[in-house]
């Protein structure tokens, strides 16, 4: 078992750059499934949700490799299998893009029902009623899905919550559809527009992607591509909370798309923090105690909720009253017992979590109880008092990359054992 150490209080400082985003990349794998053909995906973020999506499609008979510059070739000529064993999809939320992919390629699929973090119930209806409309049969039987269709036809599909992730999905399943698809009411997220640009270099039309309604003209054939996917503006995030999280911190975040964190930006401003954008690099600095603020998580270009957990520990050290509500995932409070181990004051009510600030966190011994608890426990750790242990590191692993080799390389004093 692995566990971080970290010595709190060092402000960060210098220059750290983001990986590809976790979000496209696990759409990107298995839309690359869709071509007989060839695929180079670049700037794949080294994590764990990508070393498992990798087994999962090499099980099915695809060729992939991936070098440690994160480029990975998909080979999917040999592609045999649409019925998926691997038990390993219960390990990631994204393994429902397989769904997707193989029904537009094969016509059918079936496989167990997905994982992911535990955050409050992860329906799947939406990616399912869409299936249904364009054509495929449904079953679920103890606990596999399985999905039929003789050939998908264009449909209009209203979705009735906005879910990244039956966007694309649906996205992905209607690119070989006979006629065209309408999607309304779909998301508008960064990795949406990403996967939408992958699937067009691969031969489908797809229009729209980032506004509200998406079309595809559906195409006979899809066929190989090199496609790189976008910064990952979640993980870019993360570390402008952490430069913000000590007065004194002055670090530049490269490799960013700026407009993607503007959401971010002003709420930091907001805190008193600076933030400066400068081409594809974002500076930020902070010199004083944070100010309270209130935050509300929507879907893109509103506050994300993947923040949500990351910036709770800021709020918890800022200078008065804050206020989240979480509109998104109904059980992602689930850092909140951990940050009040180290001190915080903070009372949840159903959505609601209000944070009196105090002055100091202190370390304590906390566990990652999800990928984004575990970012906003090793930040609360950067900030308290003494000396803070995170076990539970496999969440943090699924989707950062080294994170505590990048803060450790802006002068944090963190490390990762074994015990
Ligand atoms: C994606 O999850 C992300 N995961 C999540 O990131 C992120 O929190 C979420 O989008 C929102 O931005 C991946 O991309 C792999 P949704 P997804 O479908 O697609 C409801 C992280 O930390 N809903 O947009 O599963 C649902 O209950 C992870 O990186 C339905 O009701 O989320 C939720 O309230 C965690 N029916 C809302 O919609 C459905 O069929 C948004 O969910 C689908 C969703």
């Amino acid at each position: 078992m692995e566990k971080l150490l970290i010595k709190g209080g060092k402000p960060l400082k210098g220059r750290v750059a983001v990986s590809g985003a976790k979000n496209a990349t696990v759409a990107l794998i298995p839309a690359a499934l869709l071509a007989n053909d060839t695929c180079v995906l670049e700037n794949l973020p080294q994590i764990r949700d990508v070393s498992v999506l990798k087994e999962i499609v090499e099980k099915m008979g695809a060729k992939v490799q991936m070098n440690e510059r994160g480029t990975m070739e998909i080979v999917s000529s040999g592609l045999c299998n649409s019925h998926i064993s691997n038990g390993k999809v219960k390990e990631l939320r994204a393994s429902y893009y397989l769904l997707g992919a193989l029904l537009a390629r094969f016509g059918e699929v079936s496989m167990a029902y997905p994982g992911g973090c535990d955050i409050g119930l992860r329906p799947i209806d939406q990616h399912i009623k869409g299936f249904k409309a364009l054509g495929a049969e449904v079953e679920i039987e103890h606990g596999i899905i399985s999905l039929k269709a003789k050939k998908l036809a264009g449909a209009h599909i209203f979705l009735d919550v906005v879910s990244v992730g039956a966007t694309i999905n649906l996205m992905i399943a209607a690119t070989m559809a006979e006629g065209t698809t309408v999607l309304e009411n779909v998301a508008k997220e960064p990795h949406v527009v990403d996967v939408a640009n992958f699937l067009n270099s691969m031969g489908a039309e797809v229009k729209g992607a980032g506004t509200d309604v998406i079309k595809i003209r559906g195409v006979e054939r899809m066929h190989g591509s090199t496609y790189m996917a976008i910064p990952d503006q979640i993980e870019a995030g993360t570390y402008m909370i952490a430069a913000a999280a000590i007065p004194g911190g002055d670090v530049v975040i490269e490799s960013v798309i700026p407009k993607h964190l503007d959401s971010i930006a002003a709420k930091l401003i907001e805190m008193g923090v600076e933030v400066q954008f400068n081409g594809d690099s974002v500076r930020v600095r902070n010199h004083r105690r944070p100010k309270s603020v209130d935050i509300k998580t929507l879907p893109y270009p509103g506050f994300p909720t993947d923040l949500q957990q990351p910036i709770t520990p800021l709020l918890a050290q800022a200078e008065g009253t804050s206020m989240i509500t979480e509109s998104i995932w109904e059980g992602r409070f689930r850092h909140v017992d951990e940050l009040k181990r180290m001190g915080a004051d903070i009372k949840v009510e159903g959505r609601v979590a209000v944070i009196e600030g105090i002055e100091s966190l202190s370390g304590a011994r906390v566990s990652a109880t999800d990928l984004r608890a575990g970012a906003a426990l090793v930040i609360a750790g950067l900030m308290a008092k003494g000396e803070t242990e995170v076990c539970n590191l496999f969440h943090i692993d699924r989707g950062y990359e080294n994170l505590e080799g990048k803060l450790a390389s802006l002068g944090a004093e963190i490390k990762r054992i074994n015990y």
